[in-house]
This record gives structure tokens, sequence and C-alpha cells, in this order.
């Protein structure tokens, strides 16, 4: 394919799981950002928020984004703070075309809560709630096609997502 599928949400929304089958199905190569990130400095994301700093792996994200703007044919599963600066969406969508896999709240709290390498994850659930919806029109704003995942399988998600891409060209 000529261009790149970008999917970006909060995170637990499901974009490294649809990612995967989706790349599958399409022949495409999955490329996951966080996995990435985590190979290159070799340390886990948890790891890196908390010997490096949250800053420092903000530029790594940013690197990479600039790196897979230069590649082709490539399905990304974002990290859910790449919406944070502009220029990764700038880098991202030169040669992406951008989906929003958007989940309700209540439906990642119960996905994630168990989890231990998702740093920005609070236990209060107040103060997530703050982060979910002061990103949620961020994901609106870069995005080209919302995908509203709740209830849906991933075969689902998956083909809905296909017929999106096909109508593109
Ligand atoms: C982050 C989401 C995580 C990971 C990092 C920061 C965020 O990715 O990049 O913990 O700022 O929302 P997932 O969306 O894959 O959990």
């Amino acid at each position: 394919m000529k261009f790149n599928v970008i999917l970006i949400g909060f995170m637990g929304s499901g974009k490294s799981t649809i990612g995967k089958q989706l790349a599958k199905d399409l022949d495409m190569t999955f490329l996951d950002m966080d996995t990435i990130i985590q190979r290159n400095v070799d340390m886990t994301i948890h790891e890196i928020f908390t010997q490096k700093g949250e800053s420092f792996f903000r530029n790594e994200e940013r690197e990479l984004s600039e790196k897979i703007s230069s590649l082709k044919n490539l399905i990304v599963a974002t990290g859910g703070g790449i919406v944070l600066q502009p220029e990764n969406m700038e880098w991202l969508s030169k040669t992406g075309v951008i989906f929003y896999i958007k989940c309700d709240f209540d439906t990642i709290v119960q996905r994630i809560k168990a989890q231990k390498n998702r740093p920005l994850f609070s236990s209060n659930l107040e103060q997530f709630k703050d982060l979910f919806h002061s990103r949620e029109h961020l994901y609106k704003k870069y995005t080209n096609q919302i995908v509203d995942v709740n209830k849906k399988s991933v075969k689902t998600l998956v083909d809905e997502i296909m017929q999106k891409i096909k109508i593109m060209g």
C-alpha cells in the first residue's frame, strides 16, 4: 500500500491488538511504537518513565514519528500520548492515514487496571478520567476516521477499517 495506517487513541483502546490483525489481513508490516522505543532504549516503558523521565520518552516518540514518515506499507500502533506533540502528527500524517480507535472510559479501566506497564494509569479514577477527557479532543482533531470499538469483536473492527481503507483507495 502506498500509505501507512496510523492507529491513535487512549491507552488500552486496542490499537495493538487491532493493528496486528489488520497487518496480517492486509499483508502489511505491523509496527508498535512503544515496542520499538523499549527496544531502542533497552528498558521497559515503566523503567523509561521512572528512570529517564517522561520528556525523554516523548523525545524518543518524536524521533520515531519522523522516521516512520519516510516509510511505507506499515500499520502503526502509536502510544496514547502521540497527540501531545503536534509535530508527531505532522510527521505521521505526511505518509499515513489516521484512524482514531475510540473506546469508552469504563472499558479502558477494566482492561488496564491490573497491568503494570502503564505509568500514566492512575488508580485515582477521577484523575485518570481527567486525563482521558483532556486527550479526547486531540484524537478527534488529528484523525481522518473514527472507529468506535465498544462491544465489537476484533474481526468486526478489522473488517470495518479495511472497508474504509478500500474506499480511500
Ligand atoms: C502513554 C500511553 C502508552 C505509552 C506510555 C504513555 C500515554 O501507550 O506510550 O505509557 O501518554 O497515554 P499505550 O497507548 O499503548 O498504552
